[in-house]
């Protein structure tokens, strides 16, 4: 079939975003920080209080650790040696969704069985061992308001999570409760953090010069640690880390089928950065894109940011796998031509994706460095896009060089992989310093 070489051109063209644009994005974040330090209520930036800061790297002692965010449930038994280092005892994991067997986001589960499924996963962490006292650090990757290490209180779901009668509620007692149905009273949530947080704080354990902390992945999101906030509640060094929650940054600029993506999405109006940077949402946006090219707009063909990586990673000359998984999707046969210009497409949404979500990161940096000059630091980051989509390190490495010039050459991003449940047994561990 023959492509319309104009539209998808234009396609090309809205996903493009160009050394200017990257530049206003990552001043207005600059701004919507400044604005929400001031007052949340002004930015789009939620800027939640995490009370923790950074660990000293000493925190020592043997903790559970629950990893809840994504499509998978984790729960590990982490010992923490100090100096940094660390040794997993137990690992356990499970998914949230089985499809024909249950899904545990869906809007027809119910909280209580969402915990206790939890519950669950944790009593096998523990070999259902109802005698010692386990202290557990838990990394809830949602939008959380909260006044101490202990009480998040979920405000929103995102990632098109739908089960009700959570929001609005504090996610460890609805833990403790289902703990206690499940006998492991013995088990004490002493913690909750986001997983940038616990991404930043595994990260910061084991190396210094690192203050932001980034999931990019099924979601996306960073904090990092703002120096002027002290609280008696922070456990911690340094500072306090604020999880922006900056998924949810507005002051960008949607193209046409980002608006008309997000009006269809669980909720619109919410998000709007993630819409247009996360692997959750990648694939149907180029989805949607491609319905345009194949003159059947609206269709919802399922594409998945695991589809776009494959297209992204076909070297053959003429274009088999994405002409394979094309055909597998929408059923349309396109030649070797056709591929080209479709990864072509593909590369345009992920390198947009890169810059986007690096603009962010040069927005703190600014923040956090003022007038002064750069410290050299490591932005740490975890999450499968940035692992493993082709073409996503290196134009972050190339928009911080845009945006940074000489001084780019002190920031440099680091894999912390893995960090969400390191990060959670470290936050147990600080808790439990600062109460002792
Ligand atoms: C959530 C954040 C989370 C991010 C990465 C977003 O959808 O709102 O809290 O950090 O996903 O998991």
């Amino acid at each position: 079939m023959a492509l319309d070489r104009q539209l998808l051109q234009s396609l090309i063209d809205e996903f493009t975003v160009n050394a200017e644009q990257l530049r206003e994005v990552a001043a207005n974040f600059r701004q919507d920080l400044k604005l929400g330090l001031n007052d949340p209520n002004d930015s789009s930036l939620r800027m939640l209080k995490s009370y923790v800061g950074l660990p000293t790297g000493k925190e020592t002692g043997e903790f559970l650790a629950l990893d809840f965010g994504g499509t998978n449930v984790r729960v590990q038994r982490i010992k923490l040696e100090g100096a940094g280092r660390f040794e997993v005892i137990k690992k356990v994991g499970k998914p949230l969704v089985v499809p024909g067997e249950y899904n545990y986001i869906a809007a027809d589960s119910t909280a209580e069985q969402m915990f206790d499924f939890l519950a669950g996963l944790i009593d096998e962490a523990i070999d259902k061992d109802h005698e010692t006292k386990f202290y557990l650090g838990h990394t809830f990757s949602f939008p959380s308001d909260q006044t101490n290490l202990y009480n998040a209180e979920l405000i929103i779901w995102t990632k098109e999570f739908k089960t009700p009668g959570v929001e609005g509620k504090i996610v460890n007692d609805l833990l403790k409760e289902a703990l206690e149905r499940v006998g492991a009273t013995n088990v004490e949530p002493i913690a909750v953090i986001n997983d940038t947080v616990a991404v930043l704080l595994s990260a910061a354990y084991q190396q210094p010069d690192t203050y932001i902390g980034s999931i990019y992945a099924t979601g996306q999101n960073n904090c990092y640690v703002e120096a002027s906030i002290n609280d008696p509640e922070n456990a911690g060094v340094g500072g306090m880390i604020l999880n922006l929650e900056s998924g949810n940054f507005m002051k960008l600029t949607p193209n046409r089928l980002d608006l008309e993506f997000d009006e269809q999405s669980e909720k619109p109006g919410e998000q709007r950065l993630e819409k247009m940077v996360s692997g959750r949402y990648m694939g149907e946006l180029f989805g949607m894109a491609l319905s345009e090219l194949f003159d059947e707009k609206g269709k919802d063909y399922g594409f998945t940011a695991i589809d776009l990586s494959s297209m992204l990673m076909d070297d053959t000359i003429d274009g088999n796998r994405i002409a394979a998984i094309v055909k597998d999707k929408t059923g349309k046969d396109i030649d070797s031509e056709e591929c080209a210009k479709i990864k072509q497409l593909a590369t345009a949404m992920v390198i947009r994706s890169a810059r986007l979500v690096t603009a962010a990161y040069v927005g703190i940096i600014w923040h956090r460095t003022g007038t002064g000059k750069i410290n050299r630091q490591h932005i740490a980051v975890d999450g499968s896009v940035y692992e493993k989509m082709p073409l996503v390190k290196e134009n972050i490495a190339k928009a911080l060089n845009e945006l940074l010039g000489e001084e780019a050459s002190k920031v440099d991003t680091i894999l912390d992989n893995g960090g969400s449940g390191l990060g959670a047994a470290i936050a147990a561990a600080m808790a439990v310093n600062h109460h002792a």
